[in-house]
């Protein structure tokens, strides 16, 4: 394959170690086989995210030199919104301090008990934020999306057969909007079609329900769209994102994701009783209208960042690199999501373990396996993350995919470092068979994997002898 050609140079670099394998065995345990548990410094390549992770770049920091510190009315927060504005075209640009922040704020507005929100796919703070709200959170992703050899160019479009199902079982009145995730974080960070956004938004403004984007990833999304749909390949970017955003009615930001800064998210709206309802909870807990929850320089970094995500060369280095590691892990015979999303490379932990139950986490030993064997760290979305215990059965209902995501930070690391995780996760896989699956010794009630204990079923080491 071409090698894809970084359009930048590296002017600052951060000391990265890879301590001896006993020390990470020995964290490993003391994190309670849960990566999210383990310190960032003993972590060599670290693809536990790619959100709040990019490198920023000369003018971005340049930018937050800049940034203006007035409580009100900032002149950053005037960039901001035409910034915003220009790309995403709403009427109310409502900053937050990150995405489950806008989503936390909108739902608790638009949400009432026992609605329900259909999604592509719902990300895990979405669906928690939803059902928070005492709603329910509805996937409905097109089949292909489920599959994870299927090898479709939009496995992150929404069904619409799905869609009018939802609308016909529930009604019009409990489904007070519906959201696409872009690019379906979920589901493989797969993204969706221009044909079937219009499809969406037109059924949605058919029934007049507002459409709203979960924006998190949507530069990416659009170059999906200009590489692969027809007619497509001669517009910018810009263009594109204007285009998408246009068919909706407003949208949630992680700006730790598209607007290559650290921390920051948004919220936009066209309906104007959702907005002043938010605004006034906006004061309560995130801060003033201009700045909700950021600091100015936040705000600036998050404009520019917001700029130079819409460059095309450095969309197809990015989409580029994430592809290389997905073809160097293919070469390894390690059995990868296809196609190779947008921010990750996903390995269907399924297929490579099939000697591990989905109610011993495949992907989570997987996971505890990368960072014993190499210092990577990588999550598992599966059943640990989605897996629930039945309310009426008890029994365990697995989730769909038992996903390994190898989140590549933006303008992070190098083509070499993506090839020591492709040999490592080699190695892994020539040593399967001796792989053992994990049970939970300790779990909250929400959110579970980002704080749950396990350890290797009935004691003893992760890989037989
Ligand atoms: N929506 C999607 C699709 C996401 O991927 C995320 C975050 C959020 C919403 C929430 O945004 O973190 O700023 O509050 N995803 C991160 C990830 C955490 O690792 O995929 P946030």
């Amino acid at each position: 394959m071409e090698l894809p050609l970084e359009p930048y140079r590296t002017k600052v670099v951060e000391r990265i170690r890879l301590v001896s394998r006993d020390e990470r065995l020995a964290l490993l345990k003391r994190a309670g086989y849960n990566l999210f548990w383990i310190p960032s410094d003993a972590t060599y390549i670290d693809l536990l995210t790619d959100s709040g992770t990019s490198a920023m770049s000369d003018t971005q920091w340049a930018a937050m030199i800049k940034g203006d510190e007035a409580y009100a009315c900032s002149s950053s927060f005037v960039d901001f919104e035409a910034t915003i504005h220009s790309i995403f075209g709403y009427k109310h640009v409502i900053p937050t301090h990150q995405g489950r922040a806008a989503e936390d704020l909108f739902f608790g507005v638009a949400l009432r008990p026992g609605d329900v929100v259909p999604n592509n796919t719902h990300f895990d703070t979405t669906r928690a934020n939803v059902e928070s709200k005492g709603a329910v959170a509805l996937d409905c992703v097109i089949d292909e999306g489920l599959r994870p050899d299927c090898p479709h160019p939009f496995k992150g479009n929404m069904s619409l057969a799905k869609l009018e199902a939802a609308l016909a079982q529930y009604g019009r009145e409990r489904v007070p909007l519906v959201m696409l995730t872009i690019t379906n974080n979920s589901g493989g960070g797969q993204p969706a079609s221009l044909e079937n956004i219009r499809s969406v938004s037109d059924f949605c403004r058919q029934r007049g329900v507002p459409l709203i984007f979960d924006a998190c990833r949507f530069a990416e999304n659009a170059f999906f769209i200009r590489e692969r749909e027809p007619g497509q390949g001669n517009r910018s970017i810009q263009e594109i994102a204007q285009e998408i955003f246009s068919l909706g009615d407003g949208c949630t930001m992680s700006a730790k994701k598209d607007a290559l800064v650290n921390i920051g998210g948004f919220l936009c709206l066209n309906r104007d009783d959702w907005a002043e309802a938010v605004t006034n909870q906006l004061i309560l807990t995130e801060g003033f209208p201009t700045y909700g929850g950021l600091a100015g320089r936040d705000l600036a970094a998050i404009a520019q960042g917001l700029r130079e995500v819409l460059d095309l060369e450095y969309l197809r280095y990015r989409i580029g690199q994430v592809a290389y590691l997905g073809e160097l892990l293919q070469n390894k015979g390690v059995p990868i999501l296809q196609p190779v999303g947008g921010h990750a490379v996903y390995i269907d932990a399924k297929a490579m373990l099939p000697h591990i139950a989905p109610e011993c986490f495949p992907g989570q030993a997987l996971t505890a396996a990368l960072y014993l064997e190499a210092g990577i760290r990588a999550v598992e979305i599966g059943s640990l993350m989605f897996g629930r215990d039945d309310a009426v059965t008890g029994r365990f209902v697995p989730a769909p995919l038992e996903l390994v995501r190898l989140a590549v930070p933006r303008r992070v690391y190098s083509l070499a470092q993506l090839a020591y995780v492709a040999e490592a996760c080699g190695r892994i896989a020539a040593a399967k068979s001796r792989l053992r699956g994990l049970e939970i010794e300790f779990a909250p009630p929400v959110l579970r994997h980002f704080r749950a204990r396990l350890r290797p079923v009935g004691g003893g080491d992760l890989f037989a002898a």
